[in-house]
């Protein structure tokens, strides 16, 4: 298998965010697409072991916030590579809570979903969490930000619990 072919695959970059009774955190996705239009449905792959899993498993909601092209490594970093159960992230994040309750990240946001979930599927390591979204709004009008640019421009990384992640 070339495992390389993966990397052919196209994707945007995204905070997906969600909250327990005591605190809110989110985490870097790229995983995200749109699977219905009527009603809207977005799907996104969580890692089983991350704690933004736990929150979507305990509060049946969460907000999913497109990045620009212009969102530093740090700040990805801070998300994607940091997990809350270390670090309070949501200290160093501009936010709101949206209508549904949701927390939504709002640094380097091109806009914004915020979703309640309807289903989900157990995929092994991940779980597919599939939600009806409540709300929708575009905070600016710079362009998002793809996974190829955050790869082949910025010099990103792929972090090992992302579905998208090879062993070298
Ligand atoms: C570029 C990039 C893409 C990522 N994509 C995903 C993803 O789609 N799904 C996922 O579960 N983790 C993904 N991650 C990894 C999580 O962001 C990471 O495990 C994070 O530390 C989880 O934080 P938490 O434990 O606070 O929820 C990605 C990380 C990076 C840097």
């Amino acid at each position: 298998m070339n495992t390389k072919t993966f990397q052919k695959i196209s994707y945007g970059l995204y905070v997906v965010a969600s909250k327990k009774p005591e605190f809110l955190n989110g985490q870097i996705a790229n995983t995200v697409f749109q699977v219905a239009s009527d009603p809207p449905i977005i799907a996104v792959s969580i890692n089983k072991k991350n704690l933004t899993h736990e929150c979507i498993e305990t509060s049946k909601i969460f907000s999913i916030s497109i990045l620009s092209k212009d969102t530093p490594l740090e700040f990805i970093g801070w998300l994607g590579f940091r997990t809350g159960r270390e670090v309070k992230k949501f200290e160093k994040v501009q936010y709101r809570i949206g209508v549904i309750g949701s927390p939504i990240v709002l640094d380097y946001a091109v806009g914004y979903f915020e979703c309640e979930l309807e289903k989900e599927i157990d995929v092994i390591t991940h779980t597919v969490f599939f939600g009806r979204v409540r709300e929708a709004e575009i905070i600016s009008e710079a362009d998002p930000m793809t996974y190829d640019y955050y790869h082949k421009i910025k010099g990103g990384k792929t972090q090992e619990r992302a579905p998208t992640f090879i062993k070298t």
